[in-house]
């Protein structure tokens, strides 16, 4: 295909604005699926992914389409929509010409918007911002286009106006592809210069690795070599998504598509890495990517010490498929065995912690989440610490660092006294505030990460009855008061339930700490103190009074359902309970770490 007729571009979006809707539809319109078929996908979307037809998720489809006679290849790549994955989101835009803006007509632009307009803007794409859903029975289209000019500074005469969902409008779409985005500038002639701009394991066919060429052609047989890793490879297979894995001879300059080579293990493959030929190399890399940084770290341990190879062999497979995850083996004196797991954010630890729960069957504690910090310490070193338990003697300590994030905010103007007191208890630093229209407000503050990550968004939507949103992006470290806050139950330090705290607020946190973990302890035979101390010093204390009685006794009258009830809800209870010396710990308690209050 001649680079004239190709157009390489993504669809960027607030989550829900009907990023996914919009992608079937275009696949739907340019015949790249039959309506059968496109329902028979959404049906079984899982099986699909594991059946290596990678279908109607595909991260960069081919779609063919006639215009004015001429066929034009339209590759569509895929974005992930969510704040932990931005990273991401700009190496997928790296590899296109332009961007289809996504806006849901009622509800406009919110905080994910702006966040994925900024990153096409930044590596220079054109973008056509889409009016969508113009279908619903109340919509904004007009404040909607305002506020794309005023908060995004994009001209809305050029907007298009859709329905991804009855499809009314998606010929514009296709039309604004071709004519507006610019076609890649490569030759097929030069060197190769192909990036790698997403990678996935397939259990048949190895490491599918997915590339955008910049410069030069690839085949199948060529010898190549990557250039930052010095991999040397021959490509065993060369092709596109259209939509199905679909083998061919070649790829050329501005092609967009994947290869399979030797590559046995993901980690091999770099993403943002460039490919090129052994025999004819390109002088030089095409830039890569920032290192996706891990962010948020948690300690995973089985209940069973017995089941702590498999959780090993677990969290390898979760890895394989996701190089932004990684675990090494831990130990605590309370919970034993285990490992301490980095992810991007919040989202990306649920996503793996639900995955692991569904695709094995461990029973697991994990422990309170808690961010990256930086230590400065006397001697003048620099050390990264994501484990309270790892935090050295105070008088080592020369600066105490943690992540501050940029966080913007669009919410309603009538919750902006809300937001603020939020943002002002989380020891938010206040930047500015710039009003969308006569009802809602782009709210920015500085706040640490810490702060954020654990209810910040459940806190927003419920202060906003769900209007309210909120994107982040972390922008350095920060030297502040930080101390590590230690728990003792039954006179015992317990490790997996030390965090680092804010010294103005250690006092408050510990008492709202062991009051949390009173009443997620249930009474023993003997009585049970809880205290929170900083550096040996008891700075909040609860206790659980001994059991008298059995537990069942309360209930009256001998209720037998009533009772088994209870049992089974004792039963479940157990399976996440750790014994520790004489005192069991539910999993919830370790969690309740970091609630805030
Ligand atoms: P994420 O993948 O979660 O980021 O969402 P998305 O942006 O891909 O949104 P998706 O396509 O899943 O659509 C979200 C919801 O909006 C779904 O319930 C869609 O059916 C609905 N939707 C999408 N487009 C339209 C439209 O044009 N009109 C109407 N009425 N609903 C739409």
């Amino acid at each position: 295909m001649e680079r004239e007729f190709i157009r390489n571009f993504s669809i960027i979006a607030h989550i829900d604005h009907g990023k996914s809707t919009l992608a079937d539809q275009l696949l739907l319109q340019s015949g790249a699926i039959t309506q059968r078929d496109f329902k028979d996908q959404m049906l079984d979307d899982l099986d699909i992914e594991r059946d290596r037809g990678i279908t109607v998720k595909a991260h960069a489809v081919a779609l063919r389409y006639e215009y004015e006679g001429q066929t034009y290849e339209l590759n569509l790549i895929d974005t992930p929509g969510h704040v932990d994955f931005h990273y991401e989101v700009s190496r997928s835009l790296a590899a296109c010409e332009g961007a289809l803006l996504l806006v849901d007509a009622f509800q406009g632009v919110q905080a994910q918007t702006v966040a994925n307009a900024y990153a096409a803007i930044e590596v220079d794409l054109e973008i056509i911002p889409v009016v969508n859903k113009i279908d619903l029975p109340v919509t904004r289209v007009e404040e909607v286009l305002d506020e794309v000019e005023t908060v995004l500074g994009l001209d809305a005469t050029q907007a298009l106006r859709v329905s991804a969902k009855t499809g009314v409008g998606v010929e514009t779409v296709f039309k604004a592809i071709i004519e507006r985005i610019p076609h890649p500038s490569g030759h097929s002639t030069s060197p190769l210069q192909a990036l790698i701009f997403d990678s996935k394991y397939d259990s048949f066919r190895g490491v599918i690795i997915y590339i955008r060429l910049v410069e030069g052609q690839i085949a199948k047989g060529d010898k190549i070599r990557f250039m930052r890793t010095g991999g040397v490879q021959e490509v065993i297979e060369v092709g596109q998504f259209i939509p199905k894995l679909t083998s061919c001879e070649s790829l050329g300059a501005g092609q967009v598509g994947y290869i399979i080579t030797g590559v046995k293990k993901l980690e091999d493959v770099k993403v943002g890495d460039t490919v090129t030929h052994e025999h004819r190399k390109a002088e030089k890399a095409l830039p890569g990517y920032r290192e996706p940084k891990q962010m948020v770290f948690c300690g995973m341990y089985p209940i069973e010490a017995t089941d702590f190879e498999k959780l090993r062999d677990e969290l390898g497979k979760m890895s394989l498929n996701d190089a932004s995850f990684s675990f090494q083996p831990e130990t605590s004196d309370a919970l034993g065995f285990g490992f301490r797991c980095g992810f991007l954010g919040m989202l990306h630890m649920e996503i793996i912690q639900q995955r692991l729960e569904h695709e094995s069957n461990i029973d697991l504690i994990q422990t309170a989440p808690n961010v990256t910090y930086e230590l400065l310490l006397r001697g003048g070193q620099v050390m990264m610490l994501d484990n309270p338990q790892d935090v050295p003697d105070a008088g080592s300590i020369e600066e105490f660092r943690e992540p501050i994030a940029k966080v913007n905010f669009i919410v309603p103007t009538s919750n902006i006294g809300v937001l603020m007191q939020m943002c002002e208890e989380r020891r938010g630093n206040y930047i500015n505030t710039e009003y969308l229209g006569p009802d809602r407000a782009q709210v920015i503050y500085e706040l640490p990460l810490a702060e954020i990550i654990y209810d910040m968004h459940d806190r927003l939507k419920s202060a906003t009855r769900g209007y309210g949103t909120m994107d982040y992006e972390v922008t350095g470290y920060k030297t502040a008061n930080l101390v590590k806050m230690d728990v003792l139950v039954k006179s015992v330090q317990v490790d997996a339930l030390a965090t680092i705290v804010h010294r103005d607020v250690a006092e408050k946190r510990g008492r709202g700490l062991v009051k949390r973990l009173k009443d997620e302890i249930s009474k023993h035979q003997f009585e049970i103190p809880l205290q929170a101390a900083i550096g040996g010093k008891i700075i909040a204390r609860e206790t659980i009074s001994a059991l008298r009685k059995n537990v069942t006794a309360k209930c009256y009258g001998g209720d037998i359902t009533r009772k088994r009830k209870l049992w089974a809800k004792q039963k479940e209870g157990k399976k996440r309970l750790k014994q520790f010396g004489q005192v069991e710990i539910p999993q919830k308690a370790f969690l309740s770490v970091l609630e805030a209050g």
